[in-house]
């Protein structure tokens, strides 16, 4: 990966090569953390963070449905994000918050083990590959099916819980495809391992709903709203599997990725990405660098240093 200079560490700026852990710390044993990820993107206006408040609620509500508290507010963790993306000197970045428990009780009821909280920035392509966001990539259904609510928590972002999206992703990946497609315990359609997913029938875009075990996405939501600006028809509904081999278009969405279309499923070819999906794209392409006026809201600028003003002479 490629490294940058600082890392926000439980409330200090340090290097990132000593932003280090104690190795018996709760959340290395037991998966107890949540994150996330958000993108910061170069626009004409500067550095902007893609839906930031979004990203920091779905933070607090994954800490507090496993029962760790953040130690900081959600105002508190906006700003530490822009002073560590401005003091890192980054124009566009991806954005790592974790909270997890730390050092010093061990055993799975360690309620005095503190809540530690650490945030990364660094530079970070799309996940998929920008081949893959222009020509599509090849998916595969996953043996693996996703966490089922009735044993964890899908609506939240938790570290233990990518245990399950590294199987899924792992075994796709062995099998010569670029991700996996997770159904649901019922076998329904849930989603890629790092992306919600949406298909094309009949001109309609359709995609699984929150009962089918899906991570509610920042980036699913703003598609559904620019789609739905755009006058297509967007319905929330279960996904049986074939009609992934049936859709006219297929495409995935999330922080890492963005929007990339599937042009393969199995033995089922989809072909070059299609019209609505390219349409889509396009806006979500424009609204991510600020480029969608109807959009900008979506985006929290970075204030920027004050320039150096070489004239000026520097008291102490
Ligand atoms: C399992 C899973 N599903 C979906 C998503 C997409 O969510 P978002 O658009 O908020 O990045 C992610 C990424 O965070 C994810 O990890």
């Amino acid at each position: 990966m490629d490294k940058a200079d600082l890392i926000w560490m439980n409330g200090e700026l340090v290097p990132w090569d000593e932003a280090k852990v104690h190795v018996l710390s709760h959340g290395l044993h037991y998966g107890t953390g949540v994150f996330e990820g958000i993108r910061c993107y170069e626009t004409e206006r500067g550095p902007a963070i893609f839906r930031l408040d979004e990203h920091l609620k779905r933070l607090e509500r994954s800490g507090q449905l496993y029962h760790l508290t953040l130690p900081y507010s959600a105002e508190e963790i906006r700003v530490a994000t822009h002073e560590l993306i401005r003091r890192n000197g980054l124009r566009s970045c991806y954005i790592r918050p974790l909270a997890f428990r730390g050092y010093g009780e061990m055993g799975l009821y360690a309620d005095s083990a503190p809540i530690e909280m650490v945030i990364a920035v660094w530079p970070w392509g799309s996940y998929l590959g920008e081949e893959g966001k222009r020509e599509g990539i090849r998916a595969t259904v996953s043996p693996w099916r996703r966490i089922s609510p009735d044993s964890l928590i899908p609506a939240s972002k938790a570290s233990g819980q990518y245990l399950n999206s590294i199987l899924a992703k792992n075994a796709s990946v062995e099998a010569g495809y670029d991700e996996a497609i997770l159904l649901d315990q019922r076998g329904m359609v849930c989603e890629g391992t790092g992306e919600n997913i949406f298909i094309v029938r009949d001109g309609d875009i359709v995609t699984p709903p929150h009962t089918a075990s899906i991570l509610d996405g920042v980036s699913r939501k703003s598609v559904i709203q620019i789609a739905r600006d755009l006058g297509f028809v967007v319905v929330e509904r279960d996904v049986a599997r074939a009609e992934l081999y049936l859709a006219e278009e297929v495409f995935l969405t999330g922080t890492a990725a963005e929007l990339v279309p599937v042009r393969e499923i199995d033995h089922a070819v989809l072909g070059r990405p299609g019209e609505i999906t390219r349409v889509i794209q396009a806006k979500f392409e424009d609204a991510l660098h600020g480029r969608a006026e109807e959009y900008l809201e979506w985006l929290d600028p970075v204030e920027q240093a004050a320039p150096v003003d070489e004239g000026s002479t520097v008291s102490s």
